[in-house]
């Protein structure tokens, strides 16, 4: 154990600055959403998330597509030094939860991902709530506003169990691969779905009874109270928001005609930009980047497929939680086509079986497995 493991936690403060302001009637909520990823507290970041998320539910925030200069969504959000941070081939095994402190570690880690599912849920709307290109109406800000809180709520619980369990956040280093996927897709609304919801949470759904199993078995029932009662049953629902709105895009492009892209942020893949000369962007009415992708493909398993296999690194690894999957609203047929599995195994049949006939676009992966929060 390191000296920084056996130190005493640090007192949880509130920072003084306006960073962290807190949001105001009438307020755009995109805007609110910038300022909690760029509060670098983890409790300032927790409070600015309970407030703007009861006032959006009181429908005392706006949300309108931008005119003017909103400060846009930042490459990465910001961040105390409350954590060490190693990367991920660094960090040592979490163990089998056989010891009080391999416990620690596996609750320090979900602790850890759980923060970055609260500026994950805040960026998506950041991002791409000022898209007119996307279309999006009140119940996808009504989804995501209510992903960040359950986030929110989850790294909060899960934070506080810690320190029952005699640890604190920051006793133990932590890796942050899951920004990395953030950064691959912050290009496109369809492809952080895709990957961040559809593939990372997913995943996330397959290895928790498993993680429950490993608490209940070593005698740690309140862990796995917390973790089956509450954490797992909200994680279906972040799926199934995942699921629902890149159904919704892929109809929408289907179904449309040309929309206007001229405010769009939707940067086209082979790197060119819509502004003009002068710094601007062109006033144009076009087909948006992200909708000639979704109609190459008439199913949107099909779209699923080509966007892991663009933005996510390797194969979907099996066994998956079908159940947990299927009340989240997607089949197999979204995710065994791309399954890992060994030639000739059942499971490559089955994927076999359910390969959908479009080609898929040959594109190198871009991005390393982790795990979903
Ligand atoms: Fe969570
Ligand atoms: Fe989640």
């Amino acid at each position: 154990m390191s000296a920084q493991e056996t130190s005493a936690p640090p007192v949880r403060q509130h920072s003084l600055d306006n960073s962290s302001a807190s949001p105001v009637d009438g307020e755009q909520l995109t805007q609110v959403a910038v300022r909690v990823l760029t509060t670098p507290n983890a409790a300032d970041k927790a409070s600015l998330t309970h407030q703007t998320a009861h006032l959006w539910r009181d429908n005392r925030l706006q949300c309108s597509v931008a005119t003017d200069n909103r400060p846009a969504a930042p490459a990465r959000p910001a961040r105390d030094d409350a954590v060490q941070l190693v990367e991920p081939r660094k960090m040592k095994s979490l163990g089998k939860g056989n010891t009080l402190q391999s416990r620690q570690r596996l609750v320090h880690s979900l602790v850890h991902i759980e923060s970055w599912a609260v500026d994950l849920s805040w960026d998506i709307i950041a991002r791409f709530g000022n898209d007119p290109s996307y279309r999006l109406p009140r119940d996808f800000f009504d989804d995501f506003v209510r992903v960040a809180e359950d986030e929110c709520r989850h790294h909060e619980l899960l934070r506080s169990r810690l320190e029952e369990m005699g640890s604190f956040y920051g006793a133990f280093p932590a890796h942050d691969a899951l920004w990395d996927s953030a950064a691959a897709t912050a290009h496109s609304l369809p492809a952080r779905l895709a990957i961040e919801h559809c593939t990372h949470e997913a995943r996330g759904l397959d290895v928790m009874p498993a993680t429950i199993l490993k608490f209940r078995g070593n005698g740690d029932e309140a862990t796995a109270k917390l973790l089956e009662d509450i954490i797992y049953k909200e994680e279906i629902t972040h799926c199934a928001a995942g699921v629902r709105w890149l159904k919704y895009l892929h109809t929408l492009a289907h179904e449309s005609a040309e929309v206007d892209i001229s405010h769009s942020a939707v940067e086209p893949e082979d790197g060119s930009s819509t502004a003009d000369a002068s710094g601007g962007t062109t006033a144009s009415t076009a087909v948006a980047p992200w909708m000639e992708d979704a109609r190459q493909f008439p199913r949107v398993e099909q779209w699923f497929h080509s966007l892991v296999k663009r933005y996510f690194k390797g194969n979907l690894k099996p066994p998956f939680n079908e159940a947990a999957r299927a009340e989240a609203g997607f089949g197999p047929e979204w995710y065994m086509p791309i399954a890992a599995a060994a030639p000739g195994s059942a499971p490559a049949a089955a994927a076999a079986a359910l390969q959908p006939q479009a080609s898929l676009p040959e594109v190198a992966p871009a991005v390393p497995i982790a795990t979903g929060a």
